[in-house]
C-alpha cells in the first residue's frame, strides 16, 4: 500500500498532503475504533476510509472487516453494491457521464465514446497520470438539459461530442469553470 495514493491535500497548509504507510494504518485504526460499535457504522467506516486513501484499497476492507467482526465477503459486497465506493485509485478529476434515458437518447453514449476516445481509457478507468478516471451515472437529476456530464461535482448540461476535446482542455489548463456552465454545440 503506497502513501503515494493518499488524495491531495485540502487544508492550504505547507504540507505535501503524504501520509506513511504508519500513519495511514493508524488512521485506519482510529476510523474503524470510532464506527465500530455505533449502529450502521460500517459505510460511514468506509466512507471515512475512502477518503483518506482515496479509494478503498483490499487490505483496507479486510481490516473494516476484520474491526467490524463481519465476513470480508459482507464487506466487499456493500462496497461493489455502492458506486460512490472506488476499488482502485480514481483522478483528480471523475468525468461520470449520465446514461440515464433522456441523456442516452439526446447523445450520451455517443459523448461517452468520444471521453473514451480522447482520454484513451474505458469506462472504469483512470488515465495512467492519474488525471483523470471515467464512469457512467444513471440520472444526475438534469434530463431537460440532457446530455449531462459531471466533473467531480460540477455539473455540465447540454455536452455536445464536438465538445469533449474543448471540454478536457479546459479541465487540464485550469480554466473550466468552478460552478454549473452550459457546453452548447
Ligand atoms: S437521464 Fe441524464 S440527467 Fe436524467
Amino acid at each position: 500500500m503506497s502513501a503515494s495514493n493518499g488524495p491531495a491535500p485540502a487544508c492550504g497548509c505547507a504540507c505535501d498532503g503524504q501520509l506513511s504507510e504508519e500513519e495511514l494504518s493508524a488512521h485506519l485504526g482510529d476510523i474503524i475504533d470510532e464506527y465500530r460499535d455505533k449502529p450502521g457504522g460500517l459505510i460511514p467506516a468506509l466512507q471515512t476510509t475512502q477518503a483518506l486513501f482515496g479509494y478503498l484499497p483490499q487490505a483496507a476492507i479486510g481490516r473494516i472487516a476484520a474491526g467490524f467482526g463481519k465476513p470480508l465477503s459482507e464487506v466487499a459486497g456493500i462496497v461493489t453494491f455502492y458506486s460512490f465506493f472506488a476499488l482502485h485509485p480514481r483522478g483528480k478529476h471523475v468525468i461520470r457521464v449520465c446514461l440515464g434515458t433522456a441523456c442516452y437518447v439526446r447523445g450520451g453514449q455517443q459523448v461517452l465514446d468520444d471521453f473514451k476516445k480522447k482520454l484513451a481509457i474505458d469506462v472504469g478507468e483512470t488515465t495512467p497520470d492519474r488525471q483523470f478516471s471515467l464512469e457512467v451515472g444513471r440520472c444526475f437529476g438534469a434530463c431537460g438539459m440532457a446530455p449531462v456530464v459531471m466533473v467531480n461535482q460540477t455539473v455540465y448540461q447540454r455536452v455536445k461530442p464536438a465538445r469533449v476535446g474543448e471540454l478536457v482542455n479546459q479541465i487540464v489548463s485550469g480554466t473550466a469553470a468552478a460552478e454549473e456552465e452550459q457546453v452548447n454545440g
